[in-house]
């Protein structure tokens, strides 16, 4: 019998692998994934226990209701914004859309790895740009670009660098890249990020052709596990996404849940909070551990494990699990002796301190 082999590319990709050890059941401090640690709005929770009787139907294929409600909260064109099982689904839809065999879609070195995954799904070739110092290099990028880029992929702020670029810097991206590229802005991480220079992308959206903001329910508004992202750009694109997508690729509480959630103002005002006094406060406690930590903006942190032939990340991991705590190894993203930590609870941020504390001082 004939095997059957899948599409080129396909055996490239690497099935995901969690951070927990298969098995071992134990209550973790989860700090692998990029969570909101005071997790989901009180007002999502609620929306999403009504939202249990109409679990018999069919969701809004429209997504009408909760296009509306992204579209008062920042002030968009509900017409132009169109919704997905997660901003990953938007991120693969946007390649199937307009990539495949032939084509190359560019990214940057770090960059977050759903870019590399849904490029190589759809039979298009990838291409590389080099970061400097972990942030990314907008000329690097306008260099490796051409007349066969169909996609420029940027995630400002970055998972896992946790680094962004200012608005004048994606600009002059745009500028430099072909007409016929769509540059995606992946801002997962936007409204952690109150700096006058930045953008979460809506600006170049309005003052641009060929650009599609990306974002994202599971970071500051705490519903990772509902499945909920969103895109604003150009009509046209979001046609194409609509054309791709399954009908109903939003469930009725991840619809609900997420109408409530970018309501909750408050919430999301707890979590900027929440996160301020934590960051800071994590990146001092490592740096005095000898740990090198690069500038973040996101609820995580990059941290460089000092050089020691005796001890090295998988000792620093092996560690942390004895002590219950899991972070993200980042091998994958070519940063060998780096680790990504998330802003937890404070019990979560200064137990995993403590921790570190017994193997690295
Ligand atoms: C930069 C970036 N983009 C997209 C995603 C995907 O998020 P989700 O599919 O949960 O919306 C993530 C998740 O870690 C991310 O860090």
């Amino acid at each position: 019998m004939e095997l059957l082999s899948p599409r080129p590319g396909v055996s490239q990709i690497k099935a995901y692998r969690p951070a927990q050890p298969q098995g071992d059941e134990r209550a973790w401090i989860d700090l692998s994934l990029t969570m909101n640690p005071l997790g989901a709005s009180p007002k999502a929770l609620n929306a999403y226990r009504h939202a249990a009787t109409q679990i018999h139907r069919y969701p809004d294929a429209r997504q009408g209701a909760l296009r509306r409600a992204i579209a008062r909260r920042h002030d968009l064109d509900a017409e132009r914004i169109v919704c997905a099982s997660g901003s990953d689904e938007l991120i693969q839809l946007v390649c199937q859309a307009y990539a495949g065999p032939g084509d190359e879609v560019l990214c940057h070195e770090h960059g977050y790895q759903g870019f590399l995954k849904a490029i190589k799904v759809s039979g298009a070739a990838p291409v590389v740009a080099k970061e400097r110092d972990l942030v990314v290099d907008v000329d690097a990028m306008i260099d490796r670009a051409g007349e066969g880029t169909k996609i420029c992929f940027l995630a400002n702020p970055n998972n896992p660098t946790g680094t962004y670029i200012p608005l004048e810097a994606v600009q002059r991206l745009r500028a430099g890249l072909p007409s016929h590229t769509l540059l995606v802005l992946d801002a997962a991480y936007a409204e952690y990020v109150r700096r006058n220079n930045y953008d979460c992308g809506s600006e170049l959206v309005e003052t641009s052709d060929n650009v599609l903001m990306v974002r994202t329910f599971s970071k500051m508004h705490g519903l990772a596990g509902l499945r909920v992202g969103w895109a604003y750009g150009p009509s046209s694109v979001v046609e194409s996404i609509n054309r791709v997508r399954s009908a109903f690729n939003v469930s009725v509480p991840a619809q609900a849940a997420a109408i409530a959630a970018i309501a909750d103002e408050e919430h999301e005002e707890a979590t900027y909070a929440h996160n301020s006094q934590w960051l800071p406060w994590l990146t001092q406690e490592l740096e005095q551990l000898g740990v090198r930590v690069y500038p973040s903006v996101c609820n995580f942190v990059m941290a460089r494990i000092p050089p020691d032939p005796s001890l090295g990340v998988a000792q620093v991991m092996e560690h942390l699990a004895h002590r219950s705590i899991l972070v993200r190894p980042v091998e994958d993203y070519g940063l060998q002796d780096c680790l990504r930590i998330t802003i937890g609870s404070e019990e979560e941020n200064r137990a995993l301190v403590a921790a570190l504390a017994e193997i690295l001082s």
